[in-house]
């Protein structure tokens, strides 16, 4: 184990540029200062006031029953002692973006990297990279589920061999991680619900990916979703919506490789668009869209 380093993007004379780091590092609880735990105060407070009526149960039910709370930044021990017993699964350390592989091969390995340190108090309402309050509110929670845990395995699982398969098939892969794990709405007695952790942690887009008309919502379908491109720096114009966790566990068991070559020479979607098959739940109104800018 090294001392923690904060690895945060560069800007350079081209612009923004993503840094990676490789190596697993021990919490350094004992180094978060008063002001790391006040934002993590504050951004616990107003998401646990909004999502009540945004996000789902399983959801809400686990971060209960891991027992996070506004007064301090929880401590991953204590958190894995609980995630032990319920599903398996592991929070380690890391510093900051992981390269691809490294990532797949934690995640198949039900060890989920939380980045260390949380964002300073001028980026409370966005920050561009993953920080501590994404990585461990927005997805450790549905780790003590029990399909969803074993999707995320079987989605690192899934990596490694898409890593192995070539970059198209890794693009494929990615939009399905982003329009599930981190954007994904699911369909409750009580309407549509968050489950994505990109949603959940952001103040702005939970409301936003229930409640405006903007954006379209259509249902779960595997190929459409792997040909679809998203957008990073705005509120997604499509959320996917599944039935339940069954469905996504279901709808991915298939060999995917088969899948990659079959979409490979065919182009992919813009974000916003509505295809002909698409099961619409809501066509958004397109209301502040920018034109640009998906990838
Ligand atoms: N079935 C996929 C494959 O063959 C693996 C996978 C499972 C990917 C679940 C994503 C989610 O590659
Ligand atoms: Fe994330």
């Amino acid at each position: 184990m090294n001392t923690p380093q904060r690895v945060e993007h560069a800007m350079t004379d081209k612009g923004y540029v993503p840094l990676y780091a490789t190596g697993v590092v021990e919490q350094p609880w004992d180094t978060y200062s008063a002001t790391d735990h006040a934002v993590w105060g504050q951004l616990y407070r107003r998401q646990r006031a909004l999502l009540p009526d945004l996000a789902c149960s399983a959801f809400l039910k686990a971060q209960d029953a891991m027992g996070m709370g506004e007064t301090q930044i929880p401590r991953f021990d204590d958190l894995n002692e609980i995630l032990a017993r319920s599903t398996g699964w592991r929070i380690i350390g890391v510093e900051g973006l992981l390269p691809e592989l490294d990532f797949f091969d934690h995640l198949a390995n039900r060890r989920f990297p939380v980045t260390w340190w949380i964002r300073r108090p001028d980026q409370i309402d966005y920050i561009a990279e993953p920080d501590l309050f994404h990585d461990l509110f927005g997805h450790v929670p549905l780790l003590m589920n029990p399909v969803f845990a074993d999707y995320m395995q079987a989605y690192g699982q899934g990596g490694v061999r898409a890593h192995g398969i070539g970059p198209e098939a890794l693009v494929n892969l990615t939009r399905l991680y982003w329009y599930t794990v981190e954007f994904g709405l699911i369909r409750e007695a009580s309407g549509l619900r968050i489950y994505g952790a990109g949603i959940v942690s952001s103040a702005g887009e939970s409301k936003h990916s229930i409640q405006s008309d903007a954006p379209n919502r259509i249902g779960f379908d595997l190929k459409r979703i792997m040909r679809t491109r998203y957008r990073i720096d705005t509120y997604q114009k499509t959320y996917f919506v599944i039935d339940d966790f069954e469905q996504l566990f279901d709808a991915t068991r298939p060999d995917f490789a088969p899948i990659y070559a079959e979409l490979k020479p065919h182009e992919s979607f813009p974000a916003g668009s509505v295809q002909p098959g698409d099961r619409v739940i809501t066509r958004g109104t397109g209301e502040g869209w920018l034109s640009d800018g998906d990838v």
